[in-house]
């Protein structure tokens, strides 16, 4: 493999974090690595909802830093809560002026969405329901026009380079016959900001390439993960055999849009004293178990948004549209499917992981602000707040930028795609031991068939990240005997009172788990 050094930093993923850091480290040279062409592909532009942010009295940044930390479930840290919600302001006039064209009232302000577990409504949003789409159509224009950032597109990162416990490069190899690779990039710093881990479960909301692969090639490197059995499930994904699933905004609910079974039963009556607008696990709960039952839970939105759902909410239209499905007159049948990772690489209040040279941003990183729920609309958020301040201590950490040429990496096959049928596997695996609902027999089972999916393709070096990502989920799941959050336990159903414990796993650790469970079949 050819080696290649550079004195620019790279970063890993061209979402709203990669991008962000990119622009905020401009004018030193930095190089980003995309699989898919600038803009596609990345689970930033999905966003639905917008950037939870306290921009209109009487909301307040310390109430939009109290639901961070009530819908946390006793994990977040409140110091990290606070300063997010303090910047948050700060960050989407930032936006603006990149160009992103959030909708306004006539008097200038912001339109604010309502979402699940907020005070206000507080969410930004950019037409109606396209917050994501808007805001990275924006940010790929500037960073079209910034000179000092390279980006490498159809080139993805298969592991990381170590040295001396320090990450000293990045491995890339073509994501398509022809992309830039096979090559070792040694670079002065790494920024991993290449998405969650949604698509590692058969039903998601994510773009499908994203499969925990960020956090697994950290993990694999030695990198401390904290939080990893927390998977947010979005109870409002459309249940019409499309896979990823699209969703169907949360704002919906915000605006009136109501949970029904089969029979026109409002299903969370007498479960949460909010209803639709109940923390978003308990919400997913409760279309789990109306699915479970056979009940065909369904969103309805014919009362309280109507015709407007073609205006307001162009993008769910437009999936129901290609479903079949009319929302003007019909409930959208819908289902609860993996949608955000609230575990990831664990990093400080600078961004930085738990080894020299490298740093994490946006789904990829854990940094204490969504704790075992994520309040909606605060993943944009995050990968704003540390986008910019990964920027800000890689540049401090390598001073003053000297000359910094472009990357010239050779172009070669792509990396051999791991078997269909394994990922199928996999992510099968992982929905029915590690999804809504979990158990230890059901997530020891989980972690066996993980270890027997790796023991079947030994070589495939595109498929050890994502073994390595659901081997940490699921021991983390198994060493958390409680429910919290999204993380729920059947054995222990009643949630703890009080404040939790994060948990912090390395992979080392989480392979000894899945061993443990090995052993537990052969005895
Ligand atoms: O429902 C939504 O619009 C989702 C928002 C989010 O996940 O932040």
């Amino acid at each position: 493999m050819e080696r290649i050094a550079t004195a620019r930093p790279v970063i890993v993923g061209a979402g709203l974090g990669g991008l962000y850091a990119a622009l905020a480290l401009a004018p030193r040279p930095a190089l980003v690595i995309s699989p898919e062409p600038l803009g596609e592909g990345a689970s930033s532009a999905w966003a639905q909802g917008g950037v939870a942010a306290a921009l209109a009295p009487p909301d307040a940044p310390e109430v939009h830093a109290a639901d961070t930390c009530r819908a946390g479930a006793g994990l977040v840290d409140p110091a990290v809560a606070a300063a997010a919600a303090a910047e948050a302001r700060g960050h989407v006039e930032a936006l603006v002026r990149l160009g992103a064209p959030f909708d306004r009232t006539p008097d200038g302000g912001y339109v604010l969405s309502r979402e699940a577990a907020h005070s206000f409504a507080r969410v930004a949003r950019i037409g109606g329901d396209g917050a994501g789409a808007g805001i990275m159509r924006a940010l790929v224009a500037r960073v079209r026009e910034t000179p000092s950032i390279q980006v490498l597109e159809g080139a993805e990162a298969t592991g990381l380079r170590v040295s001396a416990g320090r990450v000293t490069g990045v491995e890339i190899a073509p994501a398509r016959p022809g992309g830039p690779g096979p090559a070792a990039i040694e670079a002065p710093a790494v920024l991993l900001a290449a998405g969650g881990a949604g698509g590692l479960f058969a039903l998601t909301t994510n773009p499908a390439r994203i499969r925990g692969q960020a956090m697994g090639m950290a993990a694999l490197a030695g990198a401390a993960i904290a939080d990893a059995e927390f998977v947010q499930f979005h109870p409002t994904a459309l249940d019409v055999g499309f896979d990823p699933a699209p969703l169907a905004t949360e704002a919906l609910r915000g605006e009136g849009a109501i949970l029904v079974d089969r029979a026109g039963r409002r299903i969370l009556e007498g479960l949460h004293p909010d209803l639709e607008l109940a923390p978003r696990d308990v919400v997913a709960r409760a279309v789990y178990a109306c699915a479970q039952a056979g009940g065909r839970p369904m969103l309805d939105a014919r009362a309280a948004v109507g015709a407007r759902i073609e205006r307001a909410f162009p993008a769910v239209a437009a999936a129901c549209r290609r479903a079949g499905i009319d929302p003007v007159r019909e409930p959208i049948p819908v289902a609860a499917a993996a949608h955000y990772h609230m575990g990831g690489i664990e990093t400080d209040a600078a961004g930085r992981s738990s080894l020299p040279g490298l740093w994490a941003c946006g789904e990829a990183a854990s940094t204490g602000l969504h704790g075992a729920n994520r309040l909606a609309s605060n993943g944009l958020l995050e990968a704003l707040v540390f986008g910019a301040r990964c920027a800000r201590d890689i540049d401090a950490a390598l001073g003053p930028a000297g000359p910094a040429p472009e990357v010239a990496v050779p172009r070669g096959g792509a990396l051999p795609a791991p078997d269909p049928a394994l990922i199928a596997r996999l992510r099968r695996a992982m929905t029915d031991g590690a999804g809504v609902v979990r158990d230890a027999p059901g997530l020891r089972r989980t972690l066996r068939e993980i270890a027997r999916i790796e023991a079947e393709a030994p070589a495939c070096a595109a498929l050890r990240p994502m073994t390595a990502a659901a081997t940490l989920i699921a021991a983390a799941a198994l060493l958390r005997p409680e429910s919290r959050g999204a993380h729920f336990r059947a054995e222990r159903p009643a949630p703890p009172p009080g404040e939790g414990r994060r948990s912090r796993l390395t992979l080392d650790r989480a392979r000894e788990i899945r061993e443990a469970a090995l052993l537990e079949t052969a005895r």
